[in-house]
This record gives structure tokens, sequence and C-alpha cells, in this order.
């Protein structure tokens, strides 16, 4: 079987998606009239030609401007079902997502607003879709620690929806120590954590955000290739890097996807997987990236498949949840054997 319509049908598993990313600019303009906001373009096509970035700073300008068309709960609802849709087609089987609260408090929008509108569709894509989710809450490190700190507060009475913490935002600049006893703080409150670290920013940033921290997996981590000993750590720990590549190309992190180190850690045995970060910012979903890496880089259907495998064992549900994913995983892998 030739290798887009593989991986077309590969189930696979996103570990590192913003959902405030996935908004396109179809939708920001219908938001913008139903909610009576004013945008600085005049058409989609405007905002597309806008998507020319040199490096993170200058991705995230645009995208924390566009999220002020986000108002309601109907909105939040919306964007995230649209996302779910496009799961469906991509044959996502289970989506681990982001929210940046403090991107809606800080305009006034209630943090129960945002959360139960994507809670709302999460849950309906579970019953009408097969498709299962947990939900993750970054703190935006260019604010301060007290910010994150209040942030955390108002995460406490909707535990039970939000299964981890993470970090992202500017890294340059805005270490993880500065958001150790946050963390810390959340560690003892019973969520998981992660951090993005290595994208952008020094190798001293994995470090610190293993050893401080306590993360469960690095977001992006692709920085690691600089420190021999932090690859073979990785490496031995399973530690699991959520790597983005059309995001990495866009943002410059890698100037083309022929230097993208992905399949090199792969190769290396690093827990290294494909997610798709903002994909309506960065040209595409899941099966865009998997695409990219395939078109660019020698990769087997075996690898493209181990990405799969590596994001089920990265994933936060129960042994049982991931048992059944693998074995889906497996019998889709034996069914193209007999095929091909
Ligand atoms: N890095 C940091 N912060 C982000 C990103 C990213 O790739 N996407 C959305 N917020
Ligand atoms: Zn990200």
């Amino acid at each position: 079987m030739d290798q887009p319509r593989f991986i077309q049908r590969l189930p696979k598993i996103e570990l590192h998606l913003h959902i405030e990313g996935t908004l396109e600019p179809e939708m920001m303009f219908e938001l913008a009239q139903r909610n009576q906001i004013a945008l600085p373009y005049t058409t989609p096509e405007e905002v597309k030609a806008a998507y020319q970035f040199t490096n993170l700073q200058s991705f995230l300008d645009i995208y924390y401007q566009a999220a002020n068309v986000l108002i309601h709960e109907q909105d939040f609802y919306d964007l995230t079902w649209a996302y779910l849709l496009r799961c469906q087609q991509d044959n996502v089987v289970h989506s681990e997502i982001f929210f940046d609260p403090q991107t809606h408090t800080a305009r006034g929008i209630d943090f129960d607003t945002v959360i139960n509108g994507i809670y709302r569709a999460l849950k309906d894509g579970r019953e009408q879709l097969a498709i299962s989710s947990q939900i993750i809450m970054c703190f935006l490190r260019h604010l301060d620690e007290e910010s994150a700190f209040s942030t955390l507060e108002q995460a406490l009475k909707h535990k039970n929806k939000i299964i981890a913490v993470g970090l992202d935002s500017s890294e340059l600049g805005h270490p993880p120590e500065k958001f150790a006893r946050v963390f810390q703080k959340a560690l003892e409150e019973g969520f998981l954590t992660v951090a993005h670290a290595g994208e952008e920013g020094p190798v001293s940033n994995i470090y610190d955000s293993l050893e401080l921290l306590k993360v469960s997996r690095i977001d992006h981590g692709v920085r690691c290739a600089d420190d021999e000993q932090l690859v073979n750590a990785l490496a031995k720990s399973q530690m699991p890097l959520t790597v983005c590549p059309l995001s990495n190309t866009k943002l410059k992190v890698f100037e083309t996807m022929r230097e993208h180190n992905i399949v090199d850690l792969l190769q290396r045995g690093l827990c290294v997987t494909i997610n798709s970060d903002d994909p309506a910012y960065f040209g595409g979903y899941m099966t865009d990236n998997f695409v990219a890496v395939a078109d660019s880089l020698i990769v087997s259907n075996q690898d493209l498949a181990q990405f799969s495998r590596n994001a089920i064992n990265a994933s936060f549900i129960s042994d049982s949840e991931k048992q059944r994913l693998h074995r889906y995983l497996e019998s889709f892998l034996v069914g193209e054997a007999s095929f091909s």
C-alpha cells in the first residue's frame, strides 16, 4: 500500500495540541461576526497570508490576538467540535488537548466558560465519534508566578476534568524554575505535569523540567540533540517527547523538514511522537504532519507505526485503555500487511 494511504488510515494519538491553535481563519471570521469583534483583516485569505513566522514569538503575537473572538461557552464548544471532526478524518482515536486559561481570563472571560465549552464538546466526541480525550491546562510562562497560582486555584473545582498542567508560550527568558513552586502545588493536588522545553530554549530547560517540574512528558524537546548524555538518558528512561514537525519548520526551529531530527531520535530509541501543535497556523493536522515527515525523511511504515505505539505508551490513560489502543493499532497493522 502506498505510504500516504497508509498514513491516512493509521490509528493516531495526539498529545500536543493547543485548542486555541485550531482556530481556522474561516471560523475566526464567523465568531468575529457573531460576537461583534473587529478583526485587523478583511478576508480569511488575508489572515492566511499573515502566517509567515520567523520564530515562536512572531507566531504567539498573532495567535493571542486571534483568540479574542472566543467569548461564549458555545464558541469554545464549536472550536473543539471542529477539531474533533478533523480528528475523525485523520483517524485520531485519542487526543490530549492543551488550553490556555490565562489567554481568556485576562480578557474577562470566566475560567468556567472556557473549560465547560471544551469539556462538553469532548464528551460529545467520546459519545458520537468514539474519540477519547484528556484536558491539560497550560500556564503562560511570560506571565508571573502569582497569575499561575491564581489560575491553579480556579482549576481546583474542575479537577475531575483536567488530567495535567503544562507550561507554554515564550520559552526564551522564562525558564522552568520560575514555575517550580506552582508545579509543586499542582503535583500535591494530584495533577500530572508536562512542559514545553527545548523547542527554542536550551537543553538546561529540559533538565530543569525533569528535575524541578517533575514532568511526565517533554513537549517538543528537539534541542535534546545538542547533548549526547541527555539523548542517552531520554532513551533509557523512555521519557516521551511530543514533537511537532510542521510547527518546528514554520517557526524555524529547523530550516527545512530534511534537517528535522525526529526520525534520528526515533531510531536512537527515544519515545518520540508526532503531533500538530497549532494546526490552523502551521499548515496541517495529524495526517499532514506524518506526511510531511515521510515526504522529507526516510521512514518505513513500521517507523510510522512506532510513533503511534509511542504515543499510546506516553498517553495519560489507564493501562487497560492503553492495551485496548495497542490491540486496535496492531490489528490495523496485521490487516495492512495482508493487503501489501
Ligand atoms: N510553543 C510555546 N507556546 C505555544 C506553542 C508552542 O509551540 N503553541 C501555542 N503556544
Ligand atoms: Zn505547543
